[in-house]
């Protein structure tokens, strides 16, 4: 395979991610130093510590990518970076350091948006997989991470129309709060995900915000039901008055299975119903939430009954990462997009406006 080699930097949130990417699809390496264990013990993310971590974690992180990639600098053609949205601190380490490589190594300089990342993890492949489709357009993307619940509608690379976001709370973020609220900890999503599978049904109704004739979403009034079955669940089992003893494994089950089932329900449904109105050719699904099992396997039946190809990172690629942002930047260094080297972060950096 040929195309641009790119070194890729991401430090958004709380993963420290390097990778080098060809082609814009293969991935030659791919690091990620994880925050979660050392956030588990705050309960969440303090953003200096997360700052900090990453200026612990880049160099290392650098070293181990290049050696997996066994390339030497002169092979690359580009160094990209997030530089939005994210939290300031840690952007402006990741954006820092990969403005130092590109400048000592005279290496063009790529700025690349994290949501943007998200989508274009649809198009990579790890380098022993055999050549997977690509994403066709026109097509819906839905984008579901720790901050950020939208649909967009592409209809060429690097080209975004706003279908509809959430108009409070992100996926990720409601799954992190009721988490907590279940006693499950931090990161709550992948810990509702695997408390659910031991349950099969939930007889508690876990409301559903459909905000009819939009894409939009709304995760709060889901949260606030969510803390009120947790209360009368406790108050069931007899702890209600003791806030440090746990609900028992079968209810929190049962609980975490009805939350999602939620979730998941609405995220589909607006999903399918925006690719079927839209015309779309392919729906792709990305960001942390997009790892839950549930909402693959819904949304997969659900594409595959509308006839409609569904493509989905592996989960290791749906979390923050730096391969996610190789491949957009490789799509923007082959637009002929070049970053001034005073790029400053964009903490708030939008991906698309509403047509
Ligand atoms: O994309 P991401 O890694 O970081 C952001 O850009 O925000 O997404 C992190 C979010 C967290 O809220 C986390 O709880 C959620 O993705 N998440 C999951 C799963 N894995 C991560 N939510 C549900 N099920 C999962 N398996
Ligand atoms: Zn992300």
């Amino acid at each position: 395979m040929s195309g641009p080699l790119i070194l890729a930097v991401e430090s958004s949130c709380d993963e420290t991610g390097i990778a080098v990417i060809e082609g814009g699809r293969r991935i030659l390496a791919n690091v990620v130093a994880s925050q979660v264990a050392m956030h588990a013990a705050s309960g969440g993310i303090v953003p200096e510590v997360a700052a900090r971590a990453h200026l612990r974690w880049v160099v290392p992180v650098l070293d181990a990518a290049c050696a997996d990639a066994g390339i030497a600098w002169s092979d690359l053609d580009a160094v990209a970076v997030t530089y939005g949205p994210g939290l300031a601190g840690s952007l402006l380490v990741g954006l820092n350091f990969a403005k130092a490589l590109a400048w000592v190594h005279g290496l063009p300089f790529v700025g690349v948006n994290h949501l943007e990342g998200h989508v274009y993890a649809a198009w990579l492949r790890d380098p022993d997989e055999a050549d997977r489709p690509e994403p066709v357009f026109p097509l819906v993307a839905l984008v579901v991470s720790g901050g950020h619940t939208f649909l967009v509608e592409m209809r060429d690379h690097l080209t975004y129309e706003l279908l509809g976001s959430t108009v409070d709370d992100a996926a990720g973020e409601a799954f992190d709060k009721v988490g907590r609220l279940l006693g499950l900890g931090y990161p709550g999503g992948p810990a509702i995900g695997r408390a659910a599978e031991s349950a099969t049904a939930c007889d508690i109704a876990f409301p559903r915000a459909w905000l009819p004739g939009t894409y939009d979403f709304s995760f709060s009034g889901l949260k606030t039901a969510a803390r009120r079955i947790v209360e009368t669940a406790r108050t069931e089992a007899g702890i209600a008055g003791d806030p440090t003893a746990p609900l028992p494994g079968a209810v929190v089950a049962e609980l975490a299975w009805g939350f999602q089932a939620s979730v998941v329900d609405v995220l589909a449904t607006k999903t399918i119903r925006a690719a079927r109105e839209a015309g779309a050719r392919s729906i792709v699904v990305g960001g942390g939430v997009a790892a839950n099992t549930a909402l693959r396997a819904r949304l997969a039946a659900d594409a595959d009954a509308l006839g409609i190809p569904l493509i989905v990172p592996r989960p290791g690629l749906c979390t923050d990462n730096g391969a996610m942002i190789g491949a957009a930047g490789a799509r923007r260094f082959a637009a002929g997009e070049r970053a001034a080297l005073d790029l400053d972060a964009r903490p708030s950096l939008p991906l698309a406006t509403r047509r």
